[in-house]
């Protein structure tokens, strides 16, 4: 810790009354190394500009802290000479690892890249609470696991919900301090963020959020207007959205992607369909869930339809999709090659990625008509969205488990945010649909957003005009103007947006985020 830093750290202490502040203690960066980096092996000393610290806060808001009553935050910075502000990051989940991306920046790891521009800030890396480094939770699946489709009837329903309760009550039994799982929510999360930034003895805060969170910073943004700086919020994630909205929006987006992926092998001359134009490739995926054994018409293989649509929906297609994955498994399908669209295998590391996610996004998510019947509901309106069919959609499989978690969010009332902000999204982002940020937008009306038309869940790495402009922001505050180009269109506050592209309109390849 240089003097300078430490001179502001005590300033911050000493200049607010507002928390009875605990300062925050640097710990060796060595000594708590952030579990996707352990067994790396680093030059010694660590670089200067790493700095690891721990903040005690309350686990309840609402009552002091102390005692059964304190959780601690573990935390990183990258901290260069003559720091210009200070940036926070998150990359979402929620409950994604955050700690390692100073040491990213600070020793110029792959991910380094995606702060390119940011080199002269403060850049802050938190994990939320009740995660990693932040008191993480115990939980234990024991040898439960997801199967490829959700239940449709009644007992299959209550039998899923069954297990999802004996999931959370191992996180209740095993969790300390007592009572913390109810507590791990966005509200708490906010809370902790404006502790952390008053310790550090920073009056505004800028945010690089993406995914999950932009959610954060939303929240953030309107619980602490006093604070904010500059606010880029990549791949949005609104508040106020109703469970059959947001379920619609995104089957919509997966229908979308799985176009793109047609598109993709109308390009791609590497494609085993690409001779047979446009269409064979939504012709591929009705073929094999036409195929899959064995009840299907050809039962050569245990794969069932349900296995197929899950690979298109919850694997090949979510994230940075892997269209020309996508597009051979689904042609080998076709010709009886089944291995690439086997679930089996699949089916714990799915199990172990999503429902661990439960664990904050209960607490935040509000279920608008928790009967059988409403499920039913959705189930039947979000499929007149998915007129492919693909059927298998990560936030129905987040509302099913939300169902039966022990605690969910009481409303769902919309953020409003004073500040301008950059929002960013993307066209063909099926993790976070791109009208779910023109409904962020419409909470946030100061604010600039940039559409990038292309493909994938972020731009913080796909190089280009849309990511240059919200980097520019957070590095200058200037934001960015409007334009109209053919990897980017950028809107100013009060303006219209068009209607989404037809798939097949935008180019695909490296400029539209194919890697
Ligand atoms: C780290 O260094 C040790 C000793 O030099 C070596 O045995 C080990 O393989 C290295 N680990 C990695 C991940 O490079
Ligand atoms: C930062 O400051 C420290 C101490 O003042 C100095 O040793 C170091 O070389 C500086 N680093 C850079 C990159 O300028
Ligand atoms: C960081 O790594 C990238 C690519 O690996 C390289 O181009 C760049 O020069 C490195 N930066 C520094 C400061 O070493
Ligand atoms: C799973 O674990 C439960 C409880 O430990 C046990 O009753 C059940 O038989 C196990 N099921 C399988 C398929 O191993
Ligand atoms: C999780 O459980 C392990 C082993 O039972 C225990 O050592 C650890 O303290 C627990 N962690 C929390 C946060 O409760
Ligand atoms: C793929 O797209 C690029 C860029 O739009 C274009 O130059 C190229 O000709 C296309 N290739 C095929 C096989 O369509
Ligand atoms: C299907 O699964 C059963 C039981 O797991 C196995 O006996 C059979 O060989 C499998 N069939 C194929 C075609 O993989
Ligand atoms: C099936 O496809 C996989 C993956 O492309 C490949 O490794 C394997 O050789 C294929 N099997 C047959 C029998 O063609
Ligand atoms: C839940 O949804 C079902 C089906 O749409 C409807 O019949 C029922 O009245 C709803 N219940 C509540 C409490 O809104
Ligand atoms: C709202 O934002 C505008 C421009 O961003 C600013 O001029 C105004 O003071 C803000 N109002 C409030 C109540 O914060
Ligand atoms: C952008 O350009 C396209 C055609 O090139 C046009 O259809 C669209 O309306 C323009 N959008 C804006 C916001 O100017």
């Amino acid at each position: 810790m240089r003097s300078h830093s430490v001179l502001f750290a005590a300033l911050g202490i000493f200049s607010r009354f507002s928390y009875a502040l605990n300062a925050i203690r640097w710990v060796d960066c060595a000594e708590h190394v952030p579990v996707p980096l352990q067994g790396m092996n680093f030059t010694s000393p660590l670089p200067s500009t790493l700095h690891c610290g721990q903040l005690d806060v309350p686990m309840d808001y609402s009552k002091p802290i102390g005692g059964s009553n304190t959780i601690t935050l573990g935390f990183t910075m990258y901290r260069p000479n003559n720091s210009q502000g200070l940036i926070n990051f998150n990359p979402g989940g929620p409950g994604q690892e955050v700690a390692s991306y100073s040491w990213e920046i600070a020793l110029n790891l792959t991910r380094a890249s995606w702060f390119a521009g940011l080199e002269g800030y403060d850049i802050l890396a938190i994990d939320t609470r009740g995660w990693w480094s932040s008191n993480a939770l115990n939980c234990s699946l024991g040898n439960w696991t997801l199967s490829s489709s959700l239940p449709s009837d009644e007992a299959g329903f209550n039998a899923f919900q069954a297990s999802v309760r004996a999931y959370a009550q191992t996180c209740i039994s095993l969790s300390t301090p007592p009572g913390i799982v109810q507590y791990i929510g966005t509200r708490e999360v906010v809370q902790d963020w404006d502790r952390v930034r008053a310790a550090l003895g920073y009056d505004t805060m800028h945010h690089f959020g993406i995914s999950y969170g932009t959610y954060y910073g939303a929240l953030y943004a309107h619980t602490f207007p006093e604070h904010v700086g500059r606010f880029a919020l990549d791949a949005v994630y609104p508040a106020g959205v109703s469970n059959v909205d947001l379920i619609s929006l995104q089957y919509a987006a997966l229908d979308r992607s799985l176009v793109r992926s047609d598109a993709y092998c109308l390009n791609d001359t590497t494609c085993p369909l690409h001779s047979q134009g446009k269409g064979a490739i939504l012709e591929a995926f009705k073929t094999a869930v036409d195929l899959a054994g064995p009840s299907g018409s050809e039962s050569t293989s245990n794969v069932t339809a349900d296995d197929v649509r899950f690979f298109v929906g919850l694997r090949y297609l979510v994230g940075d999709p892997d269209f020309a994955g996508l597009n051979d498994a689904l042609y080998e399908a076709t010709q009886g090659n089944w291995s690439l669209l086997d679930y089996s295998k699949f089916a714990p590391v799915f199990t172990g990625a999503i429902v661990p996610i439960t664990q904050t996004y209960c607490l935040d998510y509000h279920i608008d008509n928790n009967t059988f019947e409403g499920y039913s509901n959705i189930l039947k309106v979000g499929a007149e969205s998915d007129p492919l069919g693909v059927k298998f959609l990560f936030f129905l499989v987040l509302h099913a488990l939300c169902t039966a978690w022990p605690y969910t969010a009481a409303s769902n009332p919309t953020v409003p945010i004073n500040a301008s902000m950059v929002l960013v999204t993307a066209d063909f982002d099926y993790n976070t649909p791109t009208e779910l940020a023109t409904i962020g937008w419409s909470q946030a009306p100061n604010s600039v957003l940039v559409d990038r038309h292309g493909d994938d869940h972020g731009t913080y790495n796909v190089p280009g005009p849309a990511r240059t402009a919200f980097i520019d922001f957070l590095a200058t505050g200037n934001l960015p103007a409007a334009t109209n180009q053919t990897f980017v269109t950028i809107y100013e506050p009060g303006s219209q947006r068009d209607p989404i592209p037809d798939p097949y309109s935008v180019p695909v390849g490296v400029e539209a985020g194919d890697m």
